[in-house]
């Protein structure tokens, strides 16, 4: 059984469009670096923009959660993931999704309905207990001792600190051979979660405020990874068939075995990141190695490969990297077209980062002699381990293990220290970088912001007021502006909407601001994206009366700054979302 094409198909079957997964980097939020959720994507459509595809969805999305690389290398953990949704955006609500949650895993996935246990929300000021979700469960053969109420930090669902949230109900598994228990027991790991369905009902604000949402959303998120393992019984995700034609190249490319637990870490290490790599670097996204945020973690991801296939002494300079990437494309193509579009770049970034991996390799090992020569103790300290690491990209793992040939220490507490200092430094420096996500305030950046809120206009008159902004970025050279729409536009709506903003620009139109607390600007009819990002005093931009939105600026004073508009190119962005570029010339 392919557990993807079942999940969709069931879904499809209960009235659910299927979309295709959207890129890697988030669209709608530009303080994640990846996709770390199926909801992400949506979250425009679960605050009640509507969705070209209608109100049932149905997808598998590519996520990531790079955080923490080190936690790769057990039996369960990985960089990339992929996760199979179903939504309801407004449509139906606790009974259904429960009912077909049970049937898809009892009658399609053929699990024991014994095996089974659920927690639901015990509730708390504000929020009710869930005792709806709870009821529908006991209807349709779940106990009373299966089921466990849980707190809210269990049991109620939110993406970082703030955005649309609500109480969910996790369906766990027995994995082990001993007889079930009776009773469901939350502390017991052997109860393993496959699957949670969150009812996305409320907003919370940055402080923690909560409200009720526009509309009842479902969102349920379910690991393939996870569940493939608990339906072909293994207990460890590698030894499943999403990993097994990969891990055995590995053993072949290496002539080691995954068994032998010497080698297993490095072998795991070496498939999930290759697999990662495939992803990131197969996105349209078309990310490269660099050593900046997504690109930085494609090469950490690449050079940390390297290291440890170096370790079961593969002969790097081979092809046993294209090999692996070649396999993991076609095993993914099906779900994920672009990584066909996109073979050679995937292959490219591969060979181009190994060869300068080796040059820097060279390098830090001459770095590492000059260092070990000068040295007044036997300890490498933690500015030195620090240099490796940073400019020569030497892991800390190299660093000790050089150090143990020649008989010397590493002060690896002190590294780590510094280490996360430094990461503290680069994420507060990435926080500010895209703030209010746009970058620069030069003149001509100043002017894009502006025709950023003509262009919003303009879609808003000549396609339909349901046209809402999803993204910006905007540079010296363009804008680019990202918008819901369902249809490609044709060139008479492009010339009526490059002409709207043209004639605006003629008009020498004013712009003026006001600062006002976000609930009055809401009140006063402003438009923006994403509320919860706005500190609780706002601004307000205003063009005479044809545009009023919330934003951090700069603009320009007055329209007839901009000079001529011109619409470059209108492209797909992600389903149901349209993308312009655009000049001021
Ligand atoms: N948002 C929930 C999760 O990621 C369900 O999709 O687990």
């Amino acid at each position: 059984m392919d557990i993807k094409d079942t999940y969709i198909k069931f879904f499809e079957n209960k009235g659910h469009k299927y979309i295709p997964s959207s890129g890697v980097i988030p669209e709608n939020d530009p303080t994640s670096l990846f996709t770390t959720a199926g909801m992400q994507p949506l979250v425009p459509y679960l605050m009640g923009a509507k969705h070209p595809e209608g109100t049932r969805l149905v997808d598998v999305q590519k996520c990531f959660r790079t955080n923490d690389l080190d936690a790769i290398g057990d039996k369960c953990h990985h960089t990339f993931f992929e996760m199979l949704g179903n939504w309801s955006l407004g449509d139906y609500f606790k009974k259904e999704s429960i009912t077909w949650s049970l049937e898809l895993l009892t009658k399609k996935f053929n699990i024991d309905i014994n095996k089974l246990a659920v927690t639901v929300f015990e509730g708390e000021k504000n929020i009710p207990r869930d005792d709806e979700s709870a009821s529908v469960w006991k209807s349709l053969g779940i106990s009373e001792d299966r089921i466990s109420y849980l707190d809210r930090s269990n049991n109620f669902w939110i993406a970082g600190n703030s955005g649309p949230c609500g109480p969910d109900t996790e369906i766990f598994y027995w994995t082990s051979d001993e007889p079930v228990p009776k009773k469901h027991d939350p502390n017991d790991e052997r109860w393993v979660e496959i699957w949670n369905n969150v009812f996305m009902q409320y907003y919370m604000d940055e402080k923690g405020n909560i409200s009720p949402l526009s509309q009842k959303n479902v969102d349920t998120g379910m690991g393939v990874e996870r569940i493939t393992a608990v339906l072909e019984k293994k207990d460890d995700n590698y030894k499943t068939s999403i990993w097994k034609d990969i891990i055995s190249q590995i053993e072949e490319v290496s002539h080691k075995s995954y068994d032998d637990p010497k080698y297993t870490k490095a072998m795991r290490i070496i498939a999930d990141h290759i697999r990662a790599i495939v992803m990131i670097s197969g996105d349209d996204a078309k990310i490269k190695p660099s050593n900046t945020d997504q690109g930085y973690i494609l090469r950490r991801l690449i050079r940390r490969t390297i290291r440890y296939a170096k370790k079961l002494e593969i002969d790097i300079n081979s092809d046993w990297d294209i090999k692996l990437a070649s396999m993991i494309i076609d095993k993914y193509a099906k779900y994920y077209n672009e990584l066909i579009r996109n073979r050679e770049t995937i292959l490219e970034v591969l060979k181009t980062e190994k060869t300068k991996f080796n040059r820097t390799l060279e390098k830090g090992l001459r770095e590492f002699e000059k260092i070990t020569r000068h040295l007044d103790e036997d300890m490498i300290n933690k500015d030195l381990v620090f240099r490796l690491y940073d400019t020569y990209g030497f892991p800390i793992e190299l660093t000790e293990e050089l150090a143990l040939e020649n008989n010397l220490k590493v002060d690896t507490e002190g590294f780590k220290q510094k280490f996360k200092e430094h990461q503290e430094k680069s994420r507060t420096a990435s926080a500010g970088k895209f703030k209010g996500g746009l970058a620069g305030d030069g003149v001509i950046e100043t002017k894009y912001h502006t025709a950023t809120h003509l262009l919003n206009a303009a879609l808003k008159e000549v396609i339909n007021k349901d046209v809402h902004q999803m993204g910006s970025n905007i540079t010296a050279e363009r804008m680019r502006f990202d918008f819901s729409c369902d249809h490609k536009l044709t060139d008479e709506e492009k010339m009526k909407v490059e002409a709207l903003v043209n004639k605006w620009i003629e008009e020498k139109i004013d712009v003026t601001n006001e600062i006002m607390s976000k609930e009055e600007a809401l009140k006063s009819g402003a438009e923006c994206m994403f509320i919860e990002k706005y500190p609780d005093e706002v601004t307000v931009y205003s063009i005479g009366n044809i545009s009023k939105e919330l934003c951090g600026g700069p603009h320009v004073k007055n329209t007839g700054e901009l000079g001529h508009f011109k619409i470059k190119k209108e492209e797909a962005s992600s389903a149901g979302v349209r993308r312009i570029k655009a000049i001021l010339e």
